[in-house]
């Protein structure tokens, strides 16, 4: 089998994320901070090492905003259902999961936010003025996808963070698609909330979300419960991570993420980011040469992860990706990719795209395969 939907979760991890969970499993799974032996003590221990690596990785302002959650859409479900209130305006994008899209539109529906959706251009990228030409003085937060798991194309989240910053308003940066390929910088980029699954670029099994809360930032508990530590309080403890944390953590998934946040310091983004330009950017020459084929968004590599779309005139994208899987072992993902409103955008609602996405262990030889079974399927 050839994988190529790393877009959707990173496949294989790295040797190391098995062996490191493996063994954590099997010598010091007990329940973090609870009871206080020496297993616990172990467990605790873990999460406080992965918090203070995230903390370097994206040189966050505090080792205890770093928050564990289930999955990148409980990151987000705990940002916007923990700071939004009656009144508040959001501006988003055409380009947003549906993690980001469905619950902004559900409060819009509730009548609790105003919500606001800016376009990208035909490259799939968004105008910074377009979102700053929205902005109203009720405007809480700018909650942006930093690069589209459709196309690929990765937003100026730096532009748009210093708008936020300069007119008081929260930046939230979805960095599904980034984390652990393109470097992230929240002081830099003026993010103030960072949502990003584990289990993708940072190469942690799946059932770890992160979630980066600037200090300072008004934000409810919303997943309250035992933390572990102080149990005298009525309600959630308020000192961070506690405060926006309750029942066990995947203890043995954050085991994981920081084997592979280990495993990507030792390669680097660079070399990460490189190779998988290298593969995205071969297929891409490639596809070009078939007659019957469309390839959507922007070829500015720089401003790309290794995410590609595209169409083959008379076949559905849903065919191609079970013509792919069942006649020759190769796993992709087409359709809406949880993400409706680019694909209205782009004009391929509701049938979608086939979306091709090569990570860090794949070659240049399963690229040749996958090229020859599009040949042998495009008319
Ligand atoms: N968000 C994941 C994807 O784009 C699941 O496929």
């Amino acid at each position: 089998m050839i994988y190529l939907d790393n877009s959707a979760t990173t496949f294989p991890k790295p040797e190391a994320v098995y062996m490191a969970m493996d063994h954590f499993a099997r010598h010091s799974l007990a329940n973090p901070g609870r009871a206080g032996h020496e297993m616990a003590m172990q467990s605790e221990h873990i999460l406080q090492q992965a918090r203070h690596r995230l903390n370097l990785f994206f040189n966050g302002q505090s080792v205890d905003h770093w928050i564990f959650t289930l999955n990148g859409t409980d990151s987000l479900n705990l940002a916007f259902k923990g700071i939004l209130k009656p009144g508040d305006h959001v501006i988003t994008s055409v380009i947003e999961h549906n993690s980001v899209s469905r619950p902004l539109s559900a409060l819009a529906e509730q009548g609790v936010i105003t919500l606001d959706r800016v376009g990208v251009d035909e490259d799939g990228t968004i105008d910074p003025d377009d979102i700053n030409r929205r902005i109203q003085p009720n405007t809480r937060i700018i909650a942006i996808n930093h690069a589209s798991n459709v196309l690929g194309t990765v937003q100026p989240i730096d532009i748009i963070g210093k708008l936020a910053s300069e007119k008081g308003i929260l930046f939230l940066v979805d960095a599904a698609q980034t984390a652990g390929v393109i470097p992230i910088d929240v002081q830099k980029n003026r993010i103030d909330i960072l949502a990003m699954p584990g289990h993708k670029g940072l190469f942690a099994p799946t059932g770890v979300g992160i979630c980066y809360v600037k200090p300072g930032t008004a934000i409810k508990a919303w997943r309250e419960g035992g933390t572990g530590g102080d149990s005298t309080t009525p309600t959630q403890p308020a000192d961070f991570p506690y405060f926006l944390e309750g029942g066990t953590p995947n203890v043995l998934g954050i085991a994981g993420l920081l084997s592979g946040l280990e495993y990507l310091e030792k390669q680097t983004l660079a070399t990460i980011h490189q190779h998988e330009i290298e593969l995205i950017a071969n297929l891409a020459l490639r596809l070009q040469e078939i007659p019957s084929c469309r390839i959507y968004g922007h070829q500015n590599w720089d401003k790309h992860v290794s995410t590609l779309s595209f169409t083959l005139e008379g076949l559905a994208a849903v065919e191609i990706g079970a013509i792919l899987d069942q006649s020759f072992g190769i796993a992709i993902r087409p359709g809406l990719h949880c993400a409706p409103y680019i694909h209205k955008a782009m004009n391929t609602f509701p049938e979608g795209t086939v979306r091709v996405s090569p990570g860090f262990f794949n070659n240049l030889a399963e690229m040749d395969t996958f090229i020859s079974a599009i040949r042998e399927i495009s008319f």
